[in-house]
């Protein structure tokens, strides 16, 4: 079982928002989390097309983000919201899959204008399936290098903001998991 799931919704190849989760994944893994990386591109294209609820590749993440103690999102803004591929993939997923679960969101974006995306599109969706929104982070595409694995986020500002929000996210899973085991 995964302590934290990573869920990473853009369809790119070389995509930004996969390099900051994969980032935060090993800041993560760094503090003794276990780590499961699921990436939007991995999930079968006719099950998101067709909308197969019933398929093996949609149990087993709903059963990983079930499981999880913790749950990260991040996807791109596309046109001022998350992109259409992750919300292809949220469609297939239980209504409360979050249910008690500490989530944090994650947003890139090339404009400083769609900053408020993540407040008005992703946290909604999130609070939907019944996640424990935190804060969250918005990065700048300025403010990230597609060119390095180890250290993406350029901005010394931003890192130190994204650095806050991830130990606050695991605190938080701690204290949650405490009061289960009371
Ligand atoms: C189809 C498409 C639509 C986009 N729409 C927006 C947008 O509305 N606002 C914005 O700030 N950036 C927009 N962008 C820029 C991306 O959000 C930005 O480059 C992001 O970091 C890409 O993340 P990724 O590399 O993980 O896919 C768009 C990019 C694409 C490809």
């Amino acid at each position: 079982m995964s302590d934290i799931v990573v869920l990473s919704g853009s369809p790119s190849e070389r995509s930004r928002s996969d390099l900051v989760l994969r980032h935060l994944g090993t800041l993560l893994e760094k503090e003794k989390l276990k780590v499961t990386h699921i990436s939007i591109r991995d999930v079968p294209q006719e099950v998101l097309f067709y909308g197969k609820y019933d398929s093996q590749a949609i149990q087993e993440i709903t059963s990983l983000i079930q499981n999880a103690k913790g749950v990260i999102i991040g996807s791109p803004v596309y046109k001022a919201a998350y992109s259409g591929v992750l919300k292809a993939l949220i469609d297939l997923l239980p209504q409360d899959v979050l249910q008690d679960t500490p989530v944090l969101p994650i947003m890139t974006g090339g404009s400083p204008a769609h900053l408020l995306a993540i407040e008005y599109t992703l946290k909604p969706l999130l609070a939907n399936l019944k996640g424990q929104n935190l804060k969250g982070v918005y990065l700048l595409d300025s403010q990230i290098n597609k060119e390095s694995l180890e250290n993406p986020i350029i901005d010394f500002e931003i890192l130190e903001r994204t650095r806050k929000q991830l130990y606050y996210f695991i605190q938080t899973v701690q204290k949650q998991q405490t009061a289960v085991l009371r």
